[in-house]
């Protein structure tokens, strides 16, 4: 008898899409995830962004930052204007290169507010993500507008975006305007109060800022700066070989050899590498470095190929030979800029107290910690101020300090009465940590982006009591 026949499951033969990359950043679950919030809080995320952008940029400029930020539900449209360098053109085109990341501060080890390389590349898509089928973002800077278009490829199916480039009048600084979707108006309209909020929250933490802010062309915030000189850490400050482990030295120099590859450059030396860190720019410092690790005239692309123990040794032989970054050198917001602040929302002059607290983490990071707090008569309702490395957070980085309270409830707890009337700030900032000594909890959290940042940007530290 012959077998009874099997009958053949029906079977499904896959084929593997090619799916666009961009397609991974342009929707709506893509960039909740990329940004780490729901997309009510868009508006608050460019306008985030594009601040600490503005700001970052001015201070690399050495001036003091101007920004204006306009909202109009009318026109549907964010609007952030600043008088920094002007982003370069080829900047822009990078944003629109979606297999990189594009920063100017990416690879470094500091106290800086942007370091991704990620943001522009989420707000440029945002429009399109929430309309469904067309975005559009306009960054005018150095006399030209690149009009950035994402929208839908009818044959492919999956997006696309192009730029257009035409003339414009903002030939100082840099201003994009974000085209806000219609359809999403309502999420607009419901953001302003955050907004205004944020909007002021800036200006504590930024002494040397100007501010000023329209919704629906009323001015909602307008605040000069009380020290158009203050300075804090710049990005633009040579980065410490303190604040490397092997590991992340080893990414920078990477990230050096490729740039001089992409752009055909001569390959720099071991010398040229670390000529830039802190405390290396005498020659006779270099050259100590140097014969430590005997790498006298001797390349960076070839040195790295040697390995981690060659990286190691010349990370070791860097921090030797240089100090370790003061944490007052990070610099602080201070007291006299805090207690214009406190008094500006109702505080009363008498009860204002200030403290601010200095250290470095057992892995020698240094950091520094402000906090201010205010009585306010006239408030119903606690006003909390915080902020990391100078910017202002979406939502508040302390909500957790990890050991099962939160900042608001143990300001009601342990505060004097009547806490829910008062007005207080808390504000701290350092490059980055594992560990942090005694008196402060070291709270790790998801950063803004929805991701942990290595180093600085994922590390919030908090006043214990
Ligand atoms: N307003 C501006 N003026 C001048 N340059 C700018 C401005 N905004 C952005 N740039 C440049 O574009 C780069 C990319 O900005 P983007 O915000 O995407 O990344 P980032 O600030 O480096 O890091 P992060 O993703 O953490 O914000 C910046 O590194 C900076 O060089
Ligand atoms: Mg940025």
């Amino acid at each position: 008898m012959s077998e009874p026949r099997k009958r053949l499951a029906p079977t499904l033969e896959r084929v593997t899409f090619k799916t666009s990359r961009l397609a991974e950043f342009c929707g709506e679950k893509e960039l909740v995830a990329q940004t780490g919030h729901a997309k009510e809080d868009w508006p608050l995320v460019i306008f985030k962004e594009l601040t600490d952008n503005a700001l970052d940029a001015a201070e690399e400029a050495e001036i003091a930052p101007e920004v204006n930020v306009e909202v109009s539900t009318e026109h549907a449209e964010i609007v952030i204007t600043d008088n920094g360098s002007g982003i370069p053109a080829e900047t822009v085109e990078g944003v629109l290169d979606y297999t990189s990341r594009v920063s100017s501060r990416e690879a470094y080890v500091s106290p800086t507010r942007g370091a991704q390389g990620n943001a522009l590349k989420t707000i440029v898509a945002m429009p399109f993500a929430l309309d469904g089928a067309r975005g559009v973002t306009v960054i005018e800077a150095h006399g030209l507008a690149h009009r950035i278009v994402f929208e839908t490829d009818p044959v492919r199916r999956e997006p696309r975006v192009f730029r257009e480039i035409s003339s414009s009048l903002v030939q100082k600084g840099t201003r994009i305007t974000v085209h806000w979707p219609d359809s999403a108006c309502s999420v607009l309209e419901a953001a302003e109060d955050r907004f205004v909020q944020m909007a002021e929250d800036f200006t504590t933490f930024n002494p040397h800022l100007t501010l000023s802010a329209d919704w629906n062309d009323e001015r909602v915030v307008d605040v000069p700066a009380t020290d158009p000189d203050w300075r804090k850490w710049q990005a633009s400050d040579p980065t410490s070989a303190h604040w490397y482990d092997a590991e992340r030295f080893g990414q920078y120099m990477a990230a050096h050899i490729a740039r001089d590859e992409d752009q055909g450059a001569r390959g720099r030396t071991v010398r040229d590498f670390i000529s830039e860190l802190r405390g290396l720019a005498r020659s006779d410092k270099q050259k100590a470095v140097l014969i430590e690790v005997s790498a006298s005239g001797v390349s960076l692309a070839s040195f790295f190929a040697d390995g981690q123990p060659a990286v190691s040794s010349l990370l070791t032989a860097c921090q030797q030979h240089t100090k370790p970054v003061a944490p007052k050198d990070l610099g602080l917001i201070g007291v006299d800029h805090l207690l214009e602040d406190c008094l500006a929302v109702g505080g009363a002059e008498e009860s204002f107290k200030y403290r601010k607290q200095f250290g470095a983490t057992t892995d020698g990071l240094p950091y520094a910690v402000e906090v201010a707090f205010a009585f306010c008569p006239d408030r119903e309702v606690r006003r909390l101020i915080t902020g990391v490395n100078f910017s202002v957070g979406i939502r508040n980085p302390f909500r957790q300090l990890g050991f099962a309270e939160d900042l608001s409830s143990l300001l009601t707890t342990a505060g004097p009465e009547p806490m829910s009337q008062s007005s207080s700030f808390c504000i701290t900032r350092a490059p980055g940590s594992r560990e942090i000594d005694g008196q402060f909890t070291m709270v790790r959290q998801r950063d803004d982006q929805g991701s942990r940042r290595e180093g600085h940007q994922g590390l919030v530290y908090a006043a214990q009591a």
